[in-house]
C-alpha cells in the first residue's frame, strides 16, 4: 500500500462510506479511521450505526442526541493521539428520528408536520422503514453533508445481511413517498413487500392497530399530506443519489481474510461500479501475522529451539510449537485470500491489511491501535 494508508485515499474525499459484510469491523474501522483523520488537522465527524452503542460509550458519547457531539480531545490525547487542531465529532444513528426529522424538514409548516406525524398509518410505517437503517444512515449523511460543517464525512454502514442494501436506499425512500410501497401493499403485490422489508408485518400490524373507518381516513389523510411533501422529496432523494456518486466520496470496503466475505466485497465493487461510484480502497481486516519468518522450514526445528533458548519442557515446547503451527497455517491462508483480492481488484484500488489485534476493540485506546494500522505510512 501506498504512503498514507487510508489517509492517501481520503486525501481528496469529502464523504468516506464504509461498508462490508456483517462483522468485518466496518464500526471499528469507521470511528478508528475518523479519530486518524482528526489528529491530521482535519474537522472529521463521523456517523456509526451500532446497536450496542459499545464505541459510543467509550468515546464518551451520549447516545440521545441524534446530532454529532463533539469528542473530548484529551480522550484521545490520552490515549496517545493528540488531535491539534482537529476535531472529532462523532453521533450513533437514531433511524426514527432521522426520519421524522426529515419529514419535519420537508413540511411546508407546522400544522402539516404535526398531522403527518401523528398520523397512524405514518407511524406504523416509518418505524418499518426507519427499521431499514440503510435509508437513513443515508440521509442522514445528506443532511450533514449540508450542514458544510466538517472537512469529512465518515458513515458506517448497518450490519446487514447484505452490503449493496444501502446503494438501493434512495430508490427505497422514493418509493415510500410516493406511496408507491404502500399502495403496492395494500394491493398485495409482492415487489411492495419487498420495497419496504417487512413487509407482510407491517401490514397486518396497520390493520390490527388502524382499523375500519379511522383507518380509512387515515390512510387518506396519509397519502394527501404525503403527496404534498412529495415534490420536495424527490428532489432530496435526487441529491442523496448525487452525493453517494459525487467525486468527493469515496467507498472503503471493509473485509475480513476469509473466503466469503472476500467473495462479497468483489460483488461489492461490480455493483459500485456499475452504479457509477467510486471504490476508494478495500481494507482486510484481522489478518493473522505469521510469526514465523521463514515458514514451513523453522516449524519442524521449532519445538528443539524452544527448548534450547526457552528453557521449556518437551511437551510444553511441543504445545508451544503446535500453537505457532496453527498460526502459521491461518496466516498462510489468509495471506492466499489477500493476494487472491489483490489480483481481483486489480492494482488501481489501494488495498490495506489491518492485522487481528490481541484484544477487541472497545475502547479509545483500540482505537488509536487501529488507526495506526489503517493510516500507516509507508
Ligand atoms: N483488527 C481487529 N482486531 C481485533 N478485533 C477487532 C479488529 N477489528 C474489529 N475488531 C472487533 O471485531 C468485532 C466486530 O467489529 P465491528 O463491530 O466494528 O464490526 P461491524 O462490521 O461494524 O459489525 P456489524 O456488521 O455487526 O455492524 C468487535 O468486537 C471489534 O472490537
Ligand atoms: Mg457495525
Amino acid at each position: 500500500m501506498s504512503a498514507g494508508g487510508v489517509a492517501a485515499l481520503l486525501a481528496d474525499a469529502r464523504v468516506c462510506v464504509v461498508g462490508g459484510s456483517g462483522g468485518v469491523g466496518k464500526t471499528t474501522a469507521s470511528a478508528a479511521l475518523a479519530a486518524g483523520m482528526a489528529a491530521r488537522g482535519l474537522k472529521v465527524a463521523v456517523v456509526t450505526i451500532d446497536p450496542a452503542q459499545r464505541l459510543a460509550t467509550a468515546l464518551g458519547l451520549d447516545a440521545l442526541d441524534n446530532e454529532p457531539q463533539r469528542i473530548d480531545p484529551a480522550r484521545l490525547e490520552a490515549a496517545g493521539l493528540p488531535l491539534g487542531d482537529g476535531e472529532l465529532w462523532a453521533m450513533t444513528l437514531d433511524p426514527k428520528r432521522t426520519f421524522d426529522e426529515l419529514i419535519a424538514r420537508l413540511s411546508p409548516d407546522a400544522e402539516t408536520r404535526e398531522r403527518i406525524l401523528a398520523n397512524r398509518v405514518y407511524r406504523e410505517l416509518s418505524d418499518a422503514i426507519a427499521g431499514s437503517q440503510e435509508f437513513t444512515a443515508v440521509a442522514k449523511l445528506h443532511e450533514l453533508a449540508q450542514e458544510d460543517r466538517w472537512d469529512l464525512l465518515v458513515l458506517d454502514t448497518p450490519p446487514s445481511r447484505n452490503a449493496l442494501d444501502f446503494l438501493d436506499a434512495p430508490d427505497r425512500l422514493r418509493a415510500f413517498f410516493e406511496g408507491r410501497a404502500l399502495q403496492t401493499l395494500l394491493r398485495g403485490g409482492g415487489a411492495g413487500l419487498r420495497l419496504v422489508g417487512r413487509g407482510t408485518g407491517i401490514v397486518l400490524g396497520l390493520l390490527r392497530r388502524v382499523t375500519g373507518a379511522e383507518l380509512l381516513s387515515d390512510l387518506s389523510d396519509f397519502f394527501r399530506l404525503l403527496g404534498g411533501l412529495l415534490g420536495g422529496f424527490r428532489e432530496r432523494a435526487a441529491q442523496v443519489e448525487a452525493l453517494l456518486r459525487a467525486p468527493g466520496t469515496t467507498f472503503l470496503l471493509v473485509t475480513s481474510p476469509e473466503r466469503e466475505p472476500i467473495d462479497e466485497a468483489l460483488f461489492f465493487q461490480r455493483r459500485l461500479r456499475a452504479a457509477g461510484m467510486t471504490l476508494g480502497g478495500a481494507v482486510v481486516n484481522r489478518v493473522h501475522a505469521d510469526e514465523l519468518e521463514d515458514g514451513d522450514g523453522a516449524l519442524g526445528q521449532l519445538p528443539a529451539l524452544l527448548e534450547r533458548d526457552a528453557d521449556l519442557s518437551p511437551p510444553l515446547a511441543r504445545s508451544v510449537a503446535a500453537a505457532f503451527a496453527d498460526e502459521h497455517a491461518l496466516a498462510r491462508r489468509d495471506a492466499a485470500n489477500v493476494a487472491r483480492l489483490r489480483e481481483r481488484l486489480g492494482a488501481a484500488v489501494p488495498l490495506i491489511c489491518v492485522p487481528l489485534l490481541d484484544d477487541d476493540v472497545h475502547d479509545v485506546a483500540g482505537l488509536v491501535r487501529l488507526h495506526a494500522h489503517l493510516l500507516a505510512d509507508g
